[in-house]
């Protein structure tokens, strides 16, 4: 099955707007011919329609980092899919710093991801289990959880629109990814998980990317696990420099 891998820099709630357009700009200048890759910026809201601007033309969409179950109405301070969808191709579901910081459970998230789809945005629903539910043995279960529920709107259809992120707690941020041998074991279990919930072709079809402590000297090795299909990266994604090598790993092991 040939899967386009997919790299994603998620800036969370960092930069200014001119960084955002420096940073937007330094990408798109280092990636400028890397069109076997999947580029996506995630960038802070304020910031979504420059950084579009920004990159039009360039094969770089934009992500957004959040969005509310519901399209308009009475919900001071959220942001629907139907604003986001004109400037963004994918909304992030489910990071680990909603799910624990925020409390956002996986009945918002499951709600969130079918209010993207109809809005027409794709999603990429992140899944993870922290350091404490992994030394408990728990963290098939937790991933296999959190996926099923996030899922649990998601028609058979649907699943072209959806990107999974294993995203385990433990690594983000930390400077300590996971070992290649837990990332492709994770990312297997997912796509079992996904062909008991779908089909065998389907789950061959869906990207999984790994996350979490993601830099230019361990991208390679990572995405060459058989079922990592790109990255989710956080504070590597900060710097043009850095995420370009990341890019330029990935493309490395398709040419
Ligand atoms: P880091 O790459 O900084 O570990 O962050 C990963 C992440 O949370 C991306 O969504």
């Amino acid at each position: 099955m040939n899967r386009r891998p997919i790299i994603a820099g998620n800036w969370k709630m960092n930069t200014s707007l001119d960084e955002a357009l420096a940073l937007a700009r330094g990408v798109r200048e280092q990636t400028e011919s890397v069109d076997s890759i999947e580029r996506v910026l995630i960038p802070p809201f304020p910031w979504i329609l420059a950084v579009h601007g920004e990159v039009s033309g360039s094969g770089i969409t934009v992500g957004a980092q959040n969005c509310y179950m519901e399209q308009s109405g009475a919900f001071t301070g959220e942001v629907s899919p139907a604003m986001l969808a004109p400037h963004c191709s994918y909304v992030v579901l489910g990071h680990s710093e909603r799910r624990h910081v925020l409390g956002e459970t996986d009945d918002q998230v499951a709600a969130k991801v079918t209010a993207a789809h109809s809005s027409g945005l794709s999603v990429i629903l992140c899944v993870g289990e922290t350091l404490e539910e992994r030394e408990a043995g728990r963290a098939e279960q937790i991933v296999s959880q959190q996926l099923r529920a996030g899922l649990g709107n998601v028609s058979w259809g649907m699943t072209q629109s959806i990107v999974i992120a294993y995203e385990p707690v433990w690594a983000i941020g930390t400077g300590v990814a996971a070992s290649t041998q837990d990332a492709q074991d994770m990312a297997a279990f997912v796509r079992s998980t996904l062909a008991n919930v779908f089909d065998q072709k389907t789950a061959n079809s869906v990207r999984i990317q790994y996350g979490g402590s993601v830099k230019g000297d361990n991208a390679a090795e990572l995405l060459g696990c058989p079922d990592v299909d790109g990255a989710l990266v956080g504070g590597a994604s900060l710097n043009a420099d850095d995420f370009g090598e990341i890019i330029r790993a990935a493309a490395a092991q398709v040419n």
